[in-house]
């Protein structure tokens, strides 16, 4: 058996930006990893960071007129505070300007530069900036980085080279025998069809004069290191490469987690440069798609559908947003992204299924045992179902978390939710209760679901770190012996006689259309509506025919109106503006298709309209004489 160690990887993000949607997902896949791994058992390491050299960092620097260092210092700082907001548990923070990994990537370059691996040449080649590296001909669509959609500059300059075309057959080998080096699949064939022909030298320098922030070369300091050979080592630098304990219990584990735009660095660049360094190389690439905004194009500032998860974590949680782009975005594939669609994956997933079943539990716990979790009975019909759907559930999480099909992993955790959902409907515990000889029964039933939820409690923690707490809180487990993986094993190990704590609601429906906001929308301060909505909206004149006071409600009217034939009540709040004489006679508009409702039991068949500020209130009238039923548009 394999040992039980495993090391996770985010990129290390560019600080010449804010923390935006792209790195939280990422860095979400390797916490909820991490988390997985440390509940099961393993030793876990989980590394992010900020990349902070280069070209891109010096612009972005010099544009907001601050030295390098301190630019890089605070925006740094952004993504430390980003993590705490989304519940990021890491264990180490690299950055690329700490000594620490400094020091590793000059000893590298010499071990490469040793090997005979690296030459001075001329360069001539097309640079995108956004990307940090020269494309090929063949990767530019209408002569434009495909990712950035910059025209890349012609660039010809001595650099240093690493004689990366020397692994290519190795490489080519090596992922053709290790089917999950890269994976999905279709990245890894994305990259057998790239190492399908020659792949070049990597120019891995830049002449100090035009990119001075960088680490110098340690054979000839009028060279910097090229950005991406400085930043892929910090997988290894962060873990005391070459002799640190750590690099000597986790690199061989490692996981690199990335976004489908860096592939060719890491799943080209990376593995020779490790091969000539004599480094052994990662466990596996997983490679994400990307999230794109709620109306399925890129997120882009410009087209105003950037989605916030810093926004979105202060208004629902971070645990709600976690679950949310774990559950809704199959790992690996792109795919859009938005508010109204995480409010109705919370209604369905959250406030009913999990919500429901536990607020249904712990009611049946205080009201049928006085608040004391029941001994249970023999098993008997539906108990079997779902104690070997229970039993089924760790093993079948955990493979489909191995293959990184984390989507389908929550999907069978709610599976199990709903199956437990359905035992209640089954077993009917309201009407057990009503017949005392039925009371082991129903004893039996209560405990059941309990021990389902202290289950699904613990399958959960990953993605929602913050709520086991409070589903145990509610269920009286306070013993860590009951919330380890190792105990989700086996059904049946919750003691009876725990005391279920107050039933609290932690998952409150969210009513009503949500608004959602993108940037643009936010600065209106407004949402656009077509005419088709508006046309839904049946305005007339109406001619009031009586007015009265309510009694006990002192800002409340009630009218009787007259729309064409038709008269109807209304009950309008106007009462501290109008006395029920001045508006008899009057013509008014209001709206004639309002479901009916009731005021202070008083039925209202409409609503008027009135213009208010802070201090008046009027109603709005016709201009001219026109009959009552009179249509406005
Ligand atoms: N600094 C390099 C990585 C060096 S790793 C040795 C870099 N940084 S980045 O900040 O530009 O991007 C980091 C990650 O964010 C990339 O994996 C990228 O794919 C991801 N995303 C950026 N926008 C994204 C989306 N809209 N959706 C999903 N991920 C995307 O590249």
């Amino acid at each position: 058996m394999r040992e039980k160690v495993f090391y996770v990887t985010t990129p290390i993000y560019y600080v010449n930006a804010e923390p935006h949607i792209g790195h939280a997902y990422t860095t979400i896949v390797a916490d909820f990893l991490a988390r997985w791994h440390r509940l099961a058992g393993y030793d876990t390491y989980f590394l992010t960071g900020t990349d902070e050299h280069g070209e891109k960092i010096a612009q972005a620097a010099r544009a907001s007129d601050e030295e390098p260092q301190a630019f890089v210092d605070r925006m740094s700082a952004r993504f430390r505070q980003a993590w705490k907001k989304l519940n990021i548990k890491y264990d180490d923070f690299i950055r690329t300007t700490e000594p620490r990994h400094k020091n590793v990537v000059q000893q590298v370059l010499q071990k490469v530069y040793d090997a005979g691996d690296i030459y001075y040449g001329e360069y001539e080649g097309l640079y995108c900036v956004g990307c940090e590296r020269f494309l090929t001909e063949k990767e530019l669509v209408d002569g434009r980085c495909p990712d950035h959609g910059t025209v890349p500059e012609r660039r010809k300059e001595g650099n240093y080279f690493f004689r990366m075309e020397k692994y290519r057959l190795w490489l080519k080998s090596y992922i053709e025998e290790n089917p999950d080096f890269i994976r999905p699949e279709g990245y890894r064939n994305e990259v057998l069809s790239m190492l399908s022909e020659p792949v070049g030298d990597l120019s891995i320098s830049r002449p100090r004069r035009r990119v001075p922030w960088g680490i110098p070369l340690p054979w000839d300091e009028e060279h910097v290191t090229y950005v991406w050979f400085d930043a892929l080592l910090n997988y290894v630098s962060a873990l005391g490469y070459p002799d640190g304990e750590k690099y000597r219990r986790y690199w061989e584990h490692a996981w690199h987690l990335i976004g489908k735009d860096i592939l060719k660095p890491h799943a080209v660049f990376w593995p020779t440069m490790l091969k000539s360094a004599g480094i052994p190389i990662y466990r596996c690439l997983n490679v994400g798609g990307f999230l794109l905004g709620p109306d399925g194009r890129k997120m882009s500032k410009s087209l105003g559908n950037v989605v916030d998860p810093f926004a979105l974590a202060d208004r629902y949680g971070p645990d709600v947003v976690r679950y949310y782009l774990l559950r809704d975005l199959p790992y690996g594939l792109d795919g859009s992204v938005g508010e109204a669609a995480l409010v109705e994956r919370y209604n369905a997933d959250l406030a009913n299924d999990l919500g429901n079943l536990l607020s249904r539990t712990v009611t049946m716990i205080e009201k049928f045992f006085g608040g004391y979790i029941p001994s249970p009975g023999p098993a008997e019909g539906p108990d079997h179902e779902l104690i070997s759907e229970a039993e089924k559930l760790p093993d079948a999480v955990e493979s489909l978390i191995r293959r990184m099909e984390l989507s389908e992993a929550l999907k069978a955790i709610w599976k199990f939710i709903g199956r437990a959902n359905k035992y209640i409907d089954e077993t009917a515990p309201w009407a057990l209760a009503k017949d005392p000889a039925k009371k082991e029964r129903l004893a039996t039933v209560i405990y059941n679901l309990a021990e389902a939820l202290r289950i699904i409690s613990v399958h959960i923690e990953p993605a929602m770190p913050g709520i086991p707490a409070k589903i145990r809180e509610q269920l009286g487990i306070n013993d860590e012996n009951l919330t380890s993986w190792e105990s989700v094993r086996r059904f049946g190990v919750l003691p009876a006689g725990l005391n279920v704590g107050d039933k609290k609601i932690i998952f409150p429906r969210i009513e009503g259309p949500v608004e959602i906001k993108t940037a643009e929308e936010k600065s209106k301060g407004q949402q656009l509506i077509t005419i088709d909505d508006f046309a839904k909206v049946d305005l007339r004149v109406a001619e009031v025919l009586e007015a009265s006071r309510i009694e006990g409600a002192d800002k409340l009217l009630k009218l009787k109106v007259r729309i064409g034939e038709e008269t109807r009540q209304i009950v309008a709040g106007i009462a501290k503006h109008y006395s029920p004489e001045q508006l008899i006679g009057k013509k008014i508009v209001v709206v004639a298709n309002l479901k009916p409702t009731k005021l202070r039991g008083v039925e209202s068949q409409g609503m008027l309209l009135a213009a208010s500020s802070k201090e008046k209130v009027v109603l709005v009238t016709v201009d001219e004489d026109i009959e009552a039923g009179a249509k406005v548009k």
